[in-house]
């Protein structure tokens, strides 16, 4: 199958991206084509909220969510890949996220698989609870099948990441993918 996998760290070589590779290798490894976007070094504006699109039409501003909207509909999954923010997603995921208004009901007749990839400083057992609430309302209200999330606590700096068990968890998620 075809899977997007959405990046929202500045960390170009950051621990929640460290995870998308290694879910990439896994699901590469399966026989699937995986395609990275990077949401945090792509040119993509807030979504004003004009409603010019009507909820599924042409967006009124142009940038790279063109070419994104494509990828994302012509894929069968969708990743999410964002550090812990505040105990939310990044800003930089969100911004993307709040662009599906001009293509929702498309995304939501798709039925797409999707997974969610994320770390954090904190280890709490808390740590993830709000993302991990809101990344299930997304998975209902836009008719994704969830396939798994990778929830990376003690993962603060690149180098708590690689000496803890999520880098494997990634790649297994990724390898278990079937079409
Ligand atoms: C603006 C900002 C907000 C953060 N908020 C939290 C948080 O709420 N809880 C937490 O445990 N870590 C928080 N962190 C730490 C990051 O989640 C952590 O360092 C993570 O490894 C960064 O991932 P990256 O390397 O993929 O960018 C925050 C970091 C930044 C820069």
């Amino acid at each position: 199958m075809r899977i997007v996998i959405l990046e929202g760290s500045p960390n170009k070589n950051g621990s929640s991206n460290m995870l998308a590779e290694q879910f990439q290798k896994g699901a590469t490894e399966a026989g699937h084509s995986v395609q990275i976007i990077d949401a945090a070094h792509a040119n993509i504006h807030p979504c004003t909220g004009c409603i010019h699109c009507g909820y599924e039409g042409p967006c009124s501003q142009k940038d790279d969510m063109d070419e994104i909207r494509q990828k994302i509909l012509e894929a069968d999954m969708m990743v999410f890949v964002t550090p812990l923010y505040y105990y939310g997603m990044s800003a930089q995921l969100k911004t993307l996220i709040d662009r599906f208004c001009a293509f929702n009901s498309s995304i939501q007749r798709k039925h797409m698989k999707s997974a969610l990839l994320t770390v954090a400083w904190n280890s709490d057992d808390w740590t993830f609870d709000a993302l991990e609430a809101h990344y299930h309302t997304l998975v209902k209200y836009l008719n994704l099948k969830d396939q798994g999330m990778v929830l990376g606590k003690g993962c603060g700096s690149p180098s708590m990441t690689k000496q803890s068990k999520y880098l494997k968890m990634a790649y297994a998620l990724g390898k278990e993918q079937v079409n």
